[in-house]
């Protein structure tokens, strides 16, 4: 969840004190300036005289203690700028820098909160507050029109400013009263951090997403590691936590993963650690340790070693298409399950393909570079519409098919090929071999895996086979095509164009060199592999990954793991799961139901799946097991590992 509203309530949260007590010993320690020393007493003094006072209640107090002009509000307003908690104003403004928006909601009055207010740089229009009614320059109460004045008045108003529209997206509230907790419950903030300034109430933190007692803490909770170690003013990056997160498995989320997973994961009550370096092998062994779950993206590699090392892991999650950074049958060996989002990026690659088969076809690219060239290449030649022309898919999976819909609904006829009978979308159909495509389609795109069979599938007796003039795109892997007998069908003439996004050897830095035998050929496009660089791909993937991470960590659901036996039962209500991961060998699910039923342990439903040499049991118990039970499981030959999501 990524917060973009904080709303800061007022006494006891941003100033130290309770802004009607400290009004009151304004105002009676400048009446009885003898008494300024001892306030207590004064303040006491002053509710005799005007037992209005006693009742703490604005309006009250207005209306019947003595008259009270603006003038006497001004000291005690200075009064409250030095009572702000420290660090306030620079937490507060380190926030508003990030773009968040800073809102105060306080049932104090204007008078007083206003001043301080402006002293921490609030916008004027994001304080709320108890206003003053003035009558021939004498104050007579407060407006008891404005919800402030009201009981319930600050949950009122916030659900007020959220069906307006000002706390779009997500909200969190600081602060320690009763307040805080209804508008948190209510779901006007998804979050509340109670502010105990060391005076913890037991029912309000049970409420409480966080709990702080000093302001740079907040910092933690909205900053990363990162951007708090290149803060100006040295802030101690606490660990804040949660009552309800205490016990939450943790996460570490590396390589500034899209921040949409760290959001989740948090809201879903996780301990989440985010960091955007990718590490090195020491570094992660060091970083990961205490760690439950990791997640990484393509620079980071997690080798058997660190496996071995870091005993606390349950699972790794890679954000991003391959896994091969990851030592997958290590991770599988120790019981971690591996998730990737291998299709997240789909419709990415799709459009990009739409778009190229446009460019190609009117040789869009040729006319641009010459353009920027200073020459001016008016002219049709060779230009035409896609409307009416067929495409040729190679490889009709996720890919191939969603560009199949997309360039039909642009007029195209469509043909595929792909080794496994596919069901056609919309009209499209299926080729009998690769030839009859090769030898009907104005345009080829290619969408296969990378395997013994594809690469090479598009070498110099294939591009012979294509059509005159048609152009051919490669979006999948960079062996599947010989480059240089593309190179020479184009030169030849006899293949139009070509769009490629991958290649057979690629940089691993922007700043590696880059050569390839199709640089400097007219109509010939050359993108980086960005076919499925989008910020929504990057998103999808941010959401799928940490979602099957989620899911494993609640539920023990492996759907999806790509080196684990995948295994998922729906949760049963009032049971209790245990995970066993063992070696895939015979006899142990006897060994485990033996510990069950000689302990009169009810199996309410179970699932045992296999992988290669590991086995997967899920089961479900009617009670909680023992410690004793769960170490017998644990101390079964065959075991690599036992959990117990209660
Ligand atoms: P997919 O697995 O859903 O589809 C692949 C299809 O190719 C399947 O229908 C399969 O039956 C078929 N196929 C396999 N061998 C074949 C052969 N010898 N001849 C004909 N068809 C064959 O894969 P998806 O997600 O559609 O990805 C396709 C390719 O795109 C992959 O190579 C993937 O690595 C690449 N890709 C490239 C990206 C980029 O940034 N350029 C991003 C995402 C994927």
């Amino acid at each position: 969840m990524i917060i973009e509203n904080i709303i800061f309530e007022f006494d006891n949260t941003l100033i130290d004190g309770d802004s009607y007590v400290l009004f009151l010993e304004s105002i009676s320690g400048r009446k009885s300036p003898a008494k300024k020393k001892s306030f207590g007493s004064a303040i006491e003094q002053y509710k005799q005289e005007f037992p209005a006072a006693a009742s703490h209640d604005w309006d009250n107090l207005l209306q019947k203690a003595k008259p009270l002009a603006k003038a006497d509000f001004d000291s005690a307003a200075r009064a409250l700028v030095d009572r702000l908690f420290p660090q306030a104003k620079e937490v507060l403004s380190l926030l508003h820098n990030s773009g968040r928006k800073i809102y105060l909601l306080s049932t104090s009055l204007d008078l007083l909160v206003r001043p301080v207010a402006d002293h921490l740089g609030i916008c004027r229009d994001n304080v709320f507050t108890n206003e003053v009614v003035v009558k021939d320059n004498r104050i007579v109460g407060t407006d008891t029109s404005q919800p402030l004045s009201q009981s319930l008045g600050k949950l009122y108003l916030a659900e007020k400013l959220r069906s307006e529209g000002r706390l779009s997206n997500s909200t969190a509230i600081v602060g320690q009263s009763r307040s805080a907790v209804a508008i948190r419950r209510n779901n006007i903030a998804e979050m509340f951090i109670y502010f105990t300034e060391g005076k913890e109430n037991e029912e309000i933190r049970e409420q409480a997403d966080f709990v702080i007692d000093r302001f740079d803490q907040l910092l933690s909770l909205f900053f990363s590691d990162d951007e708090l170690s290149n803060m100006s003013v040295p802030f101690e990056s606490s660990v804040v936590t949660s009552p309800r997160q205490e016990k939450a498995p943790k996460i570490l989320l590396l390589e500034n993963i899209h921040p949409k997973a760290s959001s989740r994961l948090s809201g879903n009550g996780f301990q989440v650690t985010s960091q955007k370096p990718a590490l090195d092998e020491k570094e992660l062994i060091q970083r990961g340790r205490g760690f439950h779950a990791l997640g990484i993206r393509s620079k980071t590699h997690i080798s058997a070693n660190t496996i071995d090392q870091l005993k606390d892991l349950w699972v790794i999650g890679a954000f991003c298409i391959g896994t091969s950074q990851i030592d997958l049958d290590a991770a599988a060996q120790a019981g971690i399950p591996v998730f990737n989002a291998p299709y997240s990026n789909t419709r990415s690659v799709a459009e990009l393909v739409v778009g190229e088969t446009v460019m190609l076809m009117r040789r869009v690219f040729e006319k641009s570079t010459a353009a920027h060239q200073g020459r001016w290449l008016k002219t049709a030649q060779g230009s035409t519409e896609i409307r009416g022309k067929t495409a040729g898919i190679v490889g009709y999976g996720h890919i191939g098919s969603q560009v199949s819909v997309l360039l039909e609904n642009l007029g195209m006829s469509v043909m595929f090929y792909d080794i496994m009978d596919k069901l056609p979308l919309g009209n499209a159909k299926q080729a009998a071999s690769l030839y009859d495509l090769l030898e009907t389609a104005d345009i080829i795109t290619l969408h296969v895996p990378d395997t013994k069979e594809t690469r090479g599938m598009i070498g110099k007796n294939e591009l012979q086979r294509m059509k005159r003039g048609s152009s051919l795109i490669n979006s999948s892997r960079g062996k599947v095509v010989d480059l240089t007998a593309l190179k020479e069908a184009i030169e030849a003439g006899h293949i139009a164009g070509a769009a490629v996004d991958v290649f057979p050897n690629e940089p691993n830095q922007p700043d590696d060199e880059f050569t390839t035998p199709l640089q400097r050929i007219s109509n010939v496009i050359l993108t980086p592999h960005i076919g499925g660089s989008t910020t929504e791909a990057q998103e999808n993937i941010a959401s799928y990954v940490s979602y099957k991470i989620e899911r494993y960590l609640t539920t023990g659901s492996t759907t999806g793991a790509v080196n684990f036996p995948e295994a998922d039962i729906p949760r049963l209500e009032g049971k209790h799961r245990i995970l066993h991961i063992h070696k895939n060998v015979p006899g142990v699910l006897a060994k485990i139901n033996t510990i069950f039923s000689q302990r009169h342990i009810n199996v309410e439903g179970q699932m045992l799946q296999t992988h290669g040499d590991i086995g997967y049991l899920i089961v479900d118990v009617d009670h909680q097991i023992s410690e004793q039970v769960f170490q017998l499981m644990q101390h079964i030959t065959e075991t690599i590992r036992v959990r117990r999501i209660t």
